[in-house]
């Protein structure tokens, strides 16, 4: 499928996005994890780790190339890696649709959304918890979507952070002020009830993999979150 024809998942007059975030599957199951999905509607969330940007290690090209044969839905790729300039293109030629840097790991994250922009990808601009806004809002023009982290990035699992609100209601005022073509996503510890609160506070693409694939019924817990950010 051509990113035109996948196109309709990715821009905010589909928002509520959806996306379970892969980290969480069972890996031994990918085709079963990725079947969960709605391709007309929800995305599927790579988290890229180097042990450099945060601890841990995950997955790289192979895994994403893997994701994207076995659905036709949206590839969001979230790279958690230093300079992540250099790997931009690889993560495009395996499938990706989107690709997130974050605004901590390059020197120039400008330039690094450009670079993401140049493969034909959408590109994304995440931020840390810690991280001050100012900076970050400045370079929202060249995003696609602006992803603010809820948790500390490294792993699934961890509880949402109960002062998150305030970070995506101000990343809301920055795009609406500025008139912005750019959905605003939230990362970390989101289920029905934290994705209602991110919701109200702004927020329009909700990834979740532990609320998701460690239930016991991933796709009954997937509709649950669609349904929490359903406008009433
Ligand atoms: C954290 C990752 C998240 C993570 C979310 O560093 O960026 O995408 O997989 O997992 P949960 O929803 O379990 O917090
Ligand atoms: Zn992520």
């Amino acid at each position: 499928l051509d990113a035109r024809a996948r196109s309709h998942a990715a821009t905010a007059a589909h928002a509520p996005i959806a996306a379970p975030s892969i980290l969480s599957a069972d890996f031994t199951r990918l085709p079963e994890a990725l079947a969960i999905l709605d391709a007309e509607r929800d995305w599927i969330h790579c988290d890229v780790m180097d042990h450099q940007f945060v601890p841990n290690l995950t997955l790289g090209p192979i895994v994403v190339s893997a994701v994207r044969r076995l659905t036709r839905a949206f590839v969001d790729v979230h790279l958690m890696v230093v300079q992540p300039e250099g790997m931009v293109a690889a993560f495009r030629d395996a499938g990706a649709d989107e690709i997130i840097v974050h605004l901590e790991a390059s020197d120039d994250p400008g330039q690094a959304l450009a670079r993401v922009r140049t493969t034909g990808a959408r590109a994304g601009l995440a931020i840390k918890p810690e991280t001050p806004l100012p900076p970050y809002l400045e370079a929202l023009p060249r995003c696609d979507i602006a992803l603010v982290m809820t948790v500390e990035p490294g792993r699934g699992g961890q509880p949402f952070i109960p002062g998150s609100p305030k970070r995506i209601a101000a990343v809301r005022q920055a795009i609406d002020r500025g008139g912005l073509d750019c959905l605003l996503g939230v990362d970390g510890g989101i289920g029905p009830d934290t994705a209602k609160i991110a919701a109200e506070a702004g927020a329009d693409t909700f990834i979740a993999g532990h609320s998701i694939y460690r239930t016991p019924d991933p796709a009954e817990s997937l509709r649950e979150i669609r349904r929490a950010v359903l406008p009433a």
